[in-house]
């Protein structure tokens, strides 16, 4: 494990016209952000579909499942409130705001103000990207934990901040030590360099999970270097056997409050509700990091449209219903007909303990003995089986034999794709 360290990558995928002068048109902070991984396979998804295939997409993270009909009644009876039709109350509505801090009482056991603590967003990836703007002064550090979400890297670099990337490894079930290890080094070497901690638990790609016991030596560690704490709850309602916690639940623990630590939390409807397109969730925090994010988000955008947050407020208060336990054990089903297959053709797979992608090892390539490059897996796969997944090193320099496989497709379709790959010679 390492910590490697971003400065100023010349993105040369990102090709763009110039000026008389020879200049490219764009902004230098747009050629600092690491080349966009994907448009290859991209491409070649798009040839199979042009050429008739039947292709099996399981890249996106999108579920496949249509949004509750209680959240889309309420929905068509809002959308008929004219006062919705105007400008939204861009810090969130009363009712959204109230629903989600009720929900992180019900759900996580922690009291906070819904003025103070609690910001509407559109959709998680909002308050990330956004985010870095509100701390980062340009070269800050900002730790990110690979294999990772690429916005939390590419949001720091377009604040101006320096990416220290941690790597985190399956014998640490992909969380980084703050206590022992090469990652515990890491850490403190890339601490004084840096404002911010992003942490991402239920993690993309890995499905990885933490306790409250990781919670507290983050916050701790935190503490101890003047760190702020954004950690990402995308995926929190969509977990195998133990629910996963909540950082700012332990703002109420005996010596910790709201005021002190410096912490915050994104939550996102899209994938606990099927909600990708209606682009609604929440940040949760430290009211001062809570305002930096605020601050600059009346700058750049209105808020979400009020019916949706009236929407989105119906759905937050049933997140017990059993349609979202349904839809737990449905990606329970899935996974465990991808971890089968996938183990079946000698990849290295284990069944995610949250999320919706499983994360596998490659399988060996049979011409030299080792585990197959994923960018020469995920170009076989399109190329021989019309199957798109999406290669480890998008999400870290370090997963170049690791591979991501989305569960949003129904059962019988992922069946189809297992049976198409273990037809492929490795
Ligand atoms: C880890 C993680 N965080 C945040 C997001 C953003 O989701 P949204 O903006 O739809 O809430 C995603 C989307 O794929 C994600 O995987």
């Amino acid at each position: 494990m390492s910590v490697s360290t971003q400065t100023t990558v010349t993105n040369t995928s990102n090709a763009t016209s110039t000026t008389a002068a020879g200049q490219s048109i764009k902004a230098n902070r747009l050629h600092a952000l690491p080349p966009f991984l994907f448009n290859e396979i991209d491409n070649k998804k798009r040839a199979a579909i042009a050429a008739g295939k039947d292709v099996i997409n399981l890249g996106v993270g999108d579920p496949d499942r249509p949004t509750p009909a209680f959240v889309i009644e309420a929905m068509n009876e809002a959308m008929r409130e004219p006062a919705n039709h105007q400008y939204p109350d861009c810090w969130g509505t009363a009712r959204f705001l109230n629903a989600a801090a009720e929900f992180m009482q019900k759900r996580f056991g922690v009291t906070v103000d819904p003025k103070k603590n609690i910001l509407a967003t559109i959709g998680g990836k909002d308050g990330i990207a956004h985010l870095p703007l509100g701390l980062l002064n340009p070269g800050d550090g900002a730790i990110v934990c690979t294999p990772a979400y690429p916005v939390y890297a590419s949001a720091t670099i377009l604040a101006g901040g320096l990416v220290h990337r941690i790597e985190t490894s399956p014998e640490d079930h992909w969380l980084p030590r703050f206590d022992r290890g090469s990652s515990a080094t890491a850490l403190r070497t890339a601490a004084p360099m840096s404002k911010l901690l992003w942490l991402n638990f239920p993690g993309n790609p890995t499905g990885a999970t933490c306790d409250e016991k990781f919670y507290q030596q983050a916050l701790a560690f935190a503490s101890e270097h003047a760190l702020t704490v954004a950690s990402d709850l995308a995926y929190s309602e969509i977990y195998l056997d133990n629910n996963p916690r909540s950082i700012v639940s332990l703002f109420n623990a005996p010596g910790a409050d709201i005021k002190t630590t410096r912490a915050i939390e994104f939550h996102s409807l899209s994938k606990t509700f099927n909600m990708t397109g209606w682009r609604i969730g929440f940040a949760v925090g430290h009211e001062d990091v809570i305002n930096a994010l605020r601050q600059v988000k009346d700058n750049y955008d209105s808020g979400v449209f009020n019916a949706i947050q009236t929407a989105g407020a119906v759905a937050l208060e049933r997140f017990n219903d059993p349609a979202l336990a349904q839809m737990r054990s449905e990606y329970a089903k899935r996974a465990k007909i991808v971890v089968d297959a996938l183990t079946s053709i000698g990849c290295d797979a284990t069944m995610p303990r949250a999320g919706i992608f499983v994360w596998a090892r490659c399988p060996i390539d049979s011409a030299t003995g080792q585990r197959m490059n994923s960018w020469r897996l995920a170009e076989k796969l399109i190329d021989e089986a019309a199957v798109v997944t999406v290669p480890g090193a998008g999400f870290g320099q370090h997963c170049t034999d690791w591979f991501r496989v989305s569960l949003t497709r129904q059962t019988d379709r992922l069946e189809e794709a297992m049976r198409r790959l273990a037809s492929l010679k490795f």
